[in-house]
């Protein structure tokens, strides 16, 4: 089985894979390596477009960074995120903005940071047919209110509100939810207390799934590396040394050689 209806049926058969994509390349190579989702995060705002947060993404952006993943993602199912303020401000803004996420981009689902908070426009997504993914723990879109980005549930108050909220999220009609940072042993117990997949990402090893930016686990973005990150690749010095050689290649006058040009 494909597509959104088998990433609820993996949670507790097999463990659930995403990375992010804002572009049909990498899109491609996450389908042909086999993820089970795509998340087109507004983390493009800082890895992709160089903000310092996330916060200035628009809905355009994400629209256009959706079209591009779509043409490369195969039948992989594409969730894109609701950036800030696309749905804070109410349900007129959620469903409008949600709504051209998915007619004009092709998104298969969109993603909204909060938990109790944002319950309505949940709801009225779910009865629009627009499959949504939550996302709680840290919320990068609440980075000015936290003044960064805190671990989640490291107090017994704060684990009973994430799991408060986890549950209402799932009663809310949502078909994953997303953790960001919390601590092992509270996203373990979320994990526990909800029937729908939770994919972590900085919150251990007990969750259903995982996410990670894809500029970060392929060792590109250097501004910051979160501690959760593990890098698979070292793409920054490889991409710097190859930019290097062709400079100096240029420079030398050693490229373009024969076998590049034409007779
Ligand atoms: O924007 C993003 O890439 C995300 C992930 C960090 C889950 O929301």
């Amino acid at each position: 089985m494909k597509g959104l209806n088998s990433i609820k049926k993996n949670k507790g058969e097999k463990k659930i894979v995403m990375l992010t994509a804002y572009e049909y390349l990498t899109a491609s190579y996450l389908k042909d390596a086999g993820v089970d989702m795509i998340l087109v995060g507004d983390s493009a705002g800082m890895v992709f477009s160089g903000y310092s947060n996330t916060l200035p993404v628009t809905v355009d952006e994400i629209i256009y960074h959706t079209k591009a993943v779509k043409r490369g993602a195969g039948s992989v199912p594409v969730v894109s995120d609701m950036p800030f303020m696309s749905y804070q401000a109410g349900v007129r803004d959620a469903k409008k903005n949600a709504g051209r996420i998915i007619k004009e981009a092709g998104a298969d689902a969109v993603k909204l940071e909060g938990g109790s908070g944002i319950l309505k426009q949940v709801r009225a997504l779910v009865e629009m047919g627009i499959p949504v993914m939550g996302h709680i723990g840290t919320q990068p879109q609440s980075v000015k209110k936290y003044g960064g980005y805190p671990v989640s549930g490291r107090t017994e108050a704060e684990k009973e509100v994430l799991i408060k909220d986890a549950a209402a999220l799932e009663k809310a009609g949502v078909f994953a939810i997303v953790i960001e940072k919390t601590e092992s042993g509270a996203a373990k117990e979320i994990t526990a207390a909800v029937s729908v997949p939770v994919i972590g990402i900085g919150s251990g090893p007990y969750c259903d799934g995982q996410v990670l930016v894809v500029h970060d686990m392929l060792g590109m973005y250097d501004k910051f590396t979160p501690k959760f990150v593990k890098k698979y690749a070292d793409l920054n010095s490889e991409m710097k040394k190859a930019f290097k050689e062709y400079i100096e290649e240029v420079k030398s006058g050693a490229f373009p050689g024969p076998e590049h040009s034409f007779k």
